[in-house]
């Protein structure tokens, strides 16, 4: 539709009519066959009447179920604005990838545009038109659950990966491909205090726009269309609130002219947050903060027309608010076609389909980050005797607690694509015993008490099952063993503070140690766990995350080296859950423990705990064996408008034929401000072949050395910095350069 015609339209409509496009309500709403309103409206308590108006909603999909909704809701629609379908879409549609902290892991974000690209598609055919995703929060404290939902601890990375799924996702938008991308939490969720989910964050700004920052503004330069503000309160204001934020940074400063969303219920917690008084106040903030739709709360829909009435707010800013929704109905083409290409057929053409199983397996190979493998006991020869034992062995759920609309009969287990590898009688299969059996976290994750029946075994079931494992372990010559957290025991509200397997798996491994096998570890977590007590006991270890629809392929392909393991930690994995919050790009202090001249005990470090995390950032090991050395810079000196050329040879002494993530950190030895030991800066994926030596260049610029100092202007300061180039965030490699003001 031309704009003028839609600015007609706006016009048109009463305000009552202009304050449902500000609503979004979920599927409950919409479901009746018989009219739209079912009776969930009296527990939010809001009008039937508005509900007939509101303009988006949430987490309906399926092509037969939204055509049908859009049609009801067309026919009594009087201006025939069209309902739009948002939902969390956030690592796959139907066809399900490793969660975000495994895409992060591949430091491949051309790839995971195309996961993104092929997601949308499946999408689209279901009839959504908007994805609640990326989500592009920096994570560093592995206690919160959500940390499953984004690429980790680095900004530079994230940013990366923040722009490359944006764009995938929105990937031909203009010409009615792709769909929307709706960034989250904005911002600075991740950093929630303590891992608490819900929780607050508190941070110098020097840290926010240095850190924190990055990853949503490379969403907004790479054209997102929406964004969606985060439960917690920022330095004392609540996002969903926080003029500064919302107003000042992401639609003054960086230019988003898209749609804003508060989070679930988040306008109307601004009430419990205390600092709004009522629902009214609440209203009046989120508005003034410009925060264009409620997310299934009363309150837009209930005291958004008593504060017009009171002039406490003006029909300007509600037309701005309608306008931006409008529009952005008109940019996916719902006036010409509400079903936007919706159809049972479509789907069956799009969903689950050959192609998209082929790229899942892709990157879910990928994904995989192979922590140890002692006495290169891996790739397993498929000739042996092999026991697979544990929770996970011969499991389905294998897409993680996001994966809302995926569904687990796709999944390829783990012993279904091992028994593509390994003959029946080499094979031997047993789960050992139950996932997850703690009372405390049964009962905390909402797990109705009928139902909780069927986790906790009677002594004599658990030493059953125990029992079949230690058979199929006794006559094997290595024993697999998959073990890992429930599903429920990350995302959304899924904080811990323990973050080891569960006591019942680890007694299991216990009881398979005592018999003196091989092991191999496959983990599977939403998080990184705390693994040092269990790392001496295993051969090898391979984090597998959730690993998605083809995930059993991807942990057979890289234990039988059909796929040589590539992945890299995009978080640190914690010694010990003392440690949180752990990053690699921590900030210089007074006494490294590396450096300092102080005694042993007078540094910063901890008594009782290495200052390091088990694995580094970056970190993961392969089947090949690369030497990095001979790092060269052209020049030691450069002024701000000069590159210099930063080179490093790369030996594989071995048989094997790899893939490398080279990695470049810089260090700013001075600042204005106290700067980190060490930051990404760029990074690379290269083919390494076998028995050969390859040489790998960057560019160092000037924009690679800009951040926010003690002004808060975006610059360089001329000085000294150093460079490091390896395969971790630990590579010693390094040398030295000057900018100089020139
Ligand atoms: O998109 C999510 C968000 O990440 C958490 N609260 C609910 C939203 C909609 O389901």
């Amino acid at each position: 539709m031309q704009l003028k015609k839609l600015r007609k339209l706006l016009n048109e409509l009463t305000v009552t009519e202009k304050v449902g496009q500000l609503i979004q309500l979920s599927g409950e709403f919409f479901e009746s066959s018989n009219d739209i309103v079912v009776g969930p409206e009296q527990k939010l308590g809001i009008s039937p009447k508005i509900v007939n108006l509101s303009g988006s909603v949430l987490n309906v999909a399926g092509a037969k179920k939204t055509r049908e909704i859009q049609d009801r809701y067309m026919a009594k629609s009087k201006h025939h604005i069209p309902l739009l379908f948002m939902a969390d879409i956030i690592y796959g549609y139907k066809t399900i990838y490793p969660i975000p902290l495994g895409l992060g892991a591949t430091w491949n974000t051309k790839l995971i545009r195309d996961a993104y690209k092929n997601t949308a598609s499946e999408a689209k055919a279901s009839g959504v038109q908007v994805a609640f995703a990326p989500m592009v929060d920096l994570v560093r404290d592995p206690r919160w659950g959500r940390v499953l939902e984004s690429t980790g601890e680095d900004p530079y990375l994230n940013s990366q990966f923040s722009s490359s799924m944006v764009e995938g996702l929105q990937n031909g938008l203009n010409e009615g491909h792709g769909m929307a991308s709706c960034i989250k939490h904005f911002a600075a969720y991740g950093a929630a205090e303590s891992g608490k989910e819900y929780n607050t964050t508190d941070m110098s700004e020097y840290r926010l726009r240095n850190q924190y920052l990055p990853s949503y503004k490379a969403a907004v330069d790479s054209g997102v269309k929406m964004v969606m503000t985060s439960f917690n309160s920022l330095n004392g204001v609540p996002a969903t609130a926080n003029e500064w934020l919302m107003k000042k940074v992401l639609r003054e400063e960086w230019g988003f002219e898209g749609v804003l969303i508060s989070d679930y219920a988040a306008v109307s917690e601004l009430v419990a947050h205390g600092i709004a008084e009522d629902n009214r106040m609440a209203t009046q903030q989120a508005l003034k903060a410009t925060v264009d739709i409620d997310m299934k709360s009363p309150c837009y829909a209930n005291e958004l027309e008593p504060l017009l009435e009171n002039g406490s707010i003006s029909e300007e800013k509600v037309n701005e608010a309608v306008w931006r929704v409008l529009k952005l109905k008109n940019e996916l083409g719902l006036f010409e076609d509400p079903y936007r290409g919706a159809s049972e057929q479509a789907e069956r053409h799009e969903l689950v389909s050959k192609k998209r199983r082929e790229l899942a397996r892709k990157v879910a190979d990928r994904a995989m980050v192979l922590l140890k493998n002692q006495n290169n006991i891996l790739p397993l020869n498929k000739n042996q005797k092999i026991a697979l034992i544990g929770p996970y062995a011969d499991s389905q759920e294998l897409i993680g607690l996001w994966a809302v609309h995926g569904n687990t009969k796709d999944v390829i287990s783990i012993s279904q694509a091992f028994r593509e590898h390994v003959t029946k009688q080499n094979l031997k299969i047993a789960e050992g015993t139950n996932i997850l059996e703690n009372k405390e976290i049964l009962n905390n994750t909402g797990i109705s008490s009928d139902e909780q029946k069927s986790f906790v075994l009677t002594h004599e079931e658990e030493s059953q099952k125990n029992q079949e494992a230690i058979e199929a372990a006794k006559n094997a010559d290595v024993v697999v063993m998959v073990l890992g957290e429930h599903t429920l025991e990350s995302g959304e509200a899924g904080s811990k503070t323990n973050l080891t397997l569960p006591d019942n798996q680890l007694k299991l491994l216990e009881k398979i140690r005592s018999l003196n096998k091989k092991i191999v570890l496959v983990v599977i977590s939403g998080r990184p766990l705390v693994l040092s007590n269990i790392e001496p006991q295993v051969d090898a270890i391979i984090q597998a995350w959730f690993p998605g629809t083809e995930g059993g392929h991807a942990v057979a392909d890289v234990i039988f080296g059909g796929f040589n393991p590539s992945g890299r930690l995009s978080m640190s994995f914690p010694y010990s859950v003392g440690q949180l919050p752990i990053y690699y790009n921590h900030f210089s202090t007074g006494r490294s423990p590396e450096t300092s001249k102080h005694s042993t005990r007078y540094t910063a470090k901890y008594i009782d705990t290495p200052v390091k995390p088990l694995y580094p950032f970056g970190f993961g090991l392969s089947y090949h064996h690369a030497i990095y050395s001979n790092l060269r810079l052209n020049k030691k000196t450069m002024n701000k408008e000069d590159n210099i050329k930063v080179s490093v040879d790369i030996r594989n002494d071995s048989e094997v034929a790899g893939e490398e993530t080279v990695q470049l950190y810089i260090r700013d030895v001075v600042g204005s401000i106290v700067r980190p030991v060490k930051e990404l800066k760029s990074f690379k994926k290269v083919a390494l072949p076998a028995n050969s030596t390859i040489t790998v260049s960057f560019e160092v610029t000037n924009d690679m050395l800009k951040f926010y100092g003690r002004d808060l202007n975006y610059e360089s300061e001329p000085g000294n910095f150093e460079i490091f180039v390896g395969n971790n965030s630990e590579t010693d490699l390094k040398e030295k350069f000057s900018l100089i003001d020139e």
